[in-house]
């Protein structure tokens, strides 16, 4: 039940919001906070206020969980933000944790604000699809300049109160040992008599109407270029110029306004949806319950990694565990690989001190974590090893027995490999509980997320605890039982497929790319694969055609790869690349070649438009991720939709892959599909999934095939 409650500390009100875990305004609080705030002000014992929050945060926004639910909200006029500012006696906002979206509104429509200097003040609206409708576009603007007003809002960043003081956002700053509570009172009495009260909403915004309008037109223009397809940015614009326009209170109406046009849209359902599946993600419900096996509830904190192999992944791995705080031994099988691999640590971090992302000394910081071990036996002691070897099942077999011999007990053993059998490799040990596999993605110092791959036998235990050490290093982490390609691989592999077998029918990579980049994604499926190589995708297709003599071959990119076009590391691929650039381009040469062989193989010459790229690229994996899901192989549908956002580049504004599947619905995605498999083969089979879906309405995001519960004799042994 979510309280507001009044202390009183002498001549002072403590107004105390308290909704666990993050005081986000659920339905009541503003009412509670506004009673308070009206018998305060009428009140002739207390000259000024406080409004804290109790717990590990101030507040950190509205409740989202309400958002575009219709939810009944207190008017223009009548919000907390409408009326503090208006009242009598002063009133200072003492925050700690987070004051993000709704929360800084409320701190912006108090006359102060003191702040933790570990606490994070910020307008994310924009990320969740939302625009700040509690006056954050009118009162940010006025206090801090439009400048740094439209950053906040447009980027939507947690901004460190050690900068808010900088900027003027923050009016004075408190150390974590000191108490927030008694320093806000504090505060409030300095201030009780001071008249008159500063008040944002009577102060202009401080820029002539020139700067203003070339700051909009500018904004305008970046938008245009970045995020072309995308509404909600738009209105946080207007709403900001609004701000910086306009009379106050006209201001307001007209934030409002947008603030609810947009509330409903699918670009907000998406981001909204989004936020919320990516915290699902990380539950485990299959989990035994607390107490239900004896010994295993105790947490098994990771605070020492081992790395084994130094190569790009390994030291990615390696990078993203020292920028935890995680102590890191890396090793290579030979010392010349080692130092090439810590040499190229070094340099990395170098870039990040050049672009002014870390400080000389925090860089120096991270890379003395790392450390680097001449033997195997040197990361014996330490809590969890990820292997990051060469794509090899019987050099991982033999780096697993040798990790079985030497490690401690209880430690993580964990394999970065994208496509062997897991418990293949966990055979090769005596203690398959405790091997999973933690499928990063390169840059792995970078991207989000981490696959962890479940054995037939990994234990809850280890299970918990990898999940637990990918959250550690701010990774959101998907988990999807062991099987061919996992989750990423095996949903991925119909989009490129069918993006190579469009080029045998006449489309050419540039026009696929500008298709997936116009729907909203950074690169293109075939500047992707320029940059991570031809070569791989080559490797990964011979072994399955090894395997499967029905494998549909793919004769375009296996004859790049005869000619030596591996991508950018060759200087050519599907495009050229001039000396020393990364910029992909059109090649006349890759243009005639696709041409001839399209005509060889006597299936050129059609055309396509975008739609009808677009839906032979994802509707293939939308197909394939049915098949997952009804084999059981994740937890729920939307754990999809976070593994696409986080490894492939997926819009968020559009949701995720299976979000975006169900705006078109299941339906008409079945229909077309049905439509493909007679025209074009077997590969287009239906899943059965997408046909009942398309029968009984279903929504495909919603899908929660369960994963097996865990084997408790697993669990005991472990
Ligand atoms: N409304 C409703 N629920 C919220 C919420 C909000 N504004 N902010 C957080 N929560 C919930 C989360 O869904 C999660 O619930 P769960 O435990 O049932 O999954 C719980 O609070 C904890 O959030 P989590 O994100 O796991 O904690 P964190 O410590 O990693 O991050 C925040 C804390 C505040 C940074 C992060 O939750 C966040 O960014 N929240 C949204 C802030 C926002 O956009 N505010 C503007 C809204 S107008």
């Amino acid at each position: 039940m979510p309280q507001v409650s009044l202390e009183r500390e002498g001549r002072v009100a403590v107004i105390v919001i308290d909704n666990p875990p993050v005081n986000a305004l659920s339905p009541g609080i503003a009412e509670g906070v506004i009673d308070i705030f009206r018998a305060m002000e009428a009140d002739s014992g207390i000259d000024a206020m406080v409004i804290i929050g109790a717990g590990r945060s101030f507040i950190a926004g509205a409740d989202i969980r309400y958002f575009g639910k219709g939810a009944k909200r207190l008017g223009l006029g009548d919000r907390v933000s409408d009326l503090i500012d208006l009242g009598s006696k002063p009133v200072v906002a003492a925050i700690h944790g987070y004051a993000l979206g709704g929360g800084l509104e409320y701190a912006l429509a108090c006359h102060y604000r003191i702040a933790r200097s570990d606490a994070r003040l910020g307008l994310p609206e924009v990320l969740i699809g939302a625009i700040p409708g509690g006056g954050g576009t009118q009162r940010l603007p006025r206090l801090i300049g439009p400048a740094a007003a439209l950053d906040i809002i447009l980027s939507g960043r947690h901004v460190p109160a050690v900068e808010a003081h900088s900027l003027g956002l923050v009016d004075a700053l408190v150390e974590p040992q000191q108490d927030l509570r008694s320093a806000a009172v504090a505060f409030a009495l300095g201030v009780a008599a001071t008249r008159p009260l500063p008040c944002l909403r009577n102060r202009p915004v401080p820029a002539e109407p020139a700067a203003l309008a070339r700051l909009f037109s500018d904004a305008r223009e970046g938008l245009a270029r970045k995020a072309r397809e995308q509404q909600v940015p738009r209105q946080c614009l207007l709403a900001v110029e609004a701000g910086c326009t306009l009379p106050f209170d006209e201001g307001l109406r007209e934030e409002w306004r947008l603030f609810h046009e947009i509330e409903s849209s699918t670009e907000a359902r998406a981001l909204r949806y989004a936020f919320f599946a990516e915290r699902e993600a990380a539950k485990l419900p299959d989990m035994p319950a607390a107490g239900a096996v004896p010994g295993q509830d105790a947490a098994r904190e990771v605070r020492s990694l081992a790395v084994i192999g130094a190569g790009t992944m390994g030291g990615g791995i390696a990078m993203s565990a020292a920028d935890a705080g995680l102590q890191v031994r890396l090793y290579d099988a030979t010392p010349e690989a080692l130092v090439r691999g810590m040499d190229s640590i070094r340099r990395n971090y170098g870039i990040s001190v050049e672009r002014g992302k870390l400080t000389q000394a925090q860089s120096l910081e991270r890379i003395a974590r790392i450390g680097s071990a001449a033997s195997l036996d040197e990361l014996a002691d330490c809590d969890a090893v990820v292997e990051a070897v060469f794509e090899d099942l019987d050099v991982k077999r033999q780096v697993f027995a040798r990790l079985d011999a030497i490690m401690k007990p209880d430690a993580l053993l964990l394999t970065n490999t994208s496509a062997i059998d897991v418990d293949l490799i966990a055979s090769a040990t005596a203690r398959p509980h405790s091997v999973a596999g933690a499928h990063f993605f390169s840059p792995a110092n970078v991207m989000k997320l981490l696959e962890i791959v479940r054995c037939d036998a990994t234990s809850a235990a280890t299970l918990k605890a990898t999940v637990q050490l990918g959250r550690s290093l701010r990774k959101t982490c998907v988990v999807v039982r062991n099987g061919e390609g996992f989750l990423t691989s095996r949903s991925r592999t119909p989009l490129t497929t069918e993006a190579m077998i469009l080029l045998e029918e006449g489309a050419l990579p540039e026009q696929i790319d500008r298709v997936m980049t116009d729907f909203g994604y950074p690169m293109g499926p075939f500047a992707v694969s320029d940059l991570v190589g031809l070569d791989i995708g080559h490797a990964v297709r011979v072994a399955r055609a090894k395997a499967d003599p029905d494998f549909r071959k793919l004769p375009v990119p296996d004859r790049l790869v005869e000619m030596g076009r591996l991508g950018q590391k060759t200087g050519a691929g599907w495009y050229r690349y001039e000396a020393g650039r990364r910029t992909p381009l059109a090649d006349p040469e890759m243009t005639a070649l696709i041409g001839a062989m399209a005509a060889q193989l006597g299936t050129g010459g059609k055309s396509f438009t975008d739609a009808q790229i677009l839906h032979r690229l994802l509707f293939s994996s939308v197909n394939e991720c049915c098949h997952i899901l009804q084999e059981g192989r994740i937890y729920r549908a939307s754990d999809i939709d976070v593994a696409w956002l986080h490894g492939f580049g997926f819009p968020r504004f559009r949701g995720g892959l299976m979000f975006w599947a169900d705006t078109l619905g299941a339906a008409a995605i079945a229909q077309q599909v049905s439509r493909w498999h007679a025209e074009l083969g077997p590969r287009w089979a239906p899943a059965p999934l997408l046909l009942e879906a398309a029968r009984t309405g279903l929504a495909l995001r919603e899908i929660k095939p369960m994963l097996q519960p865990m084997a408790l004799d697993a669990v005991a042994n472990d």
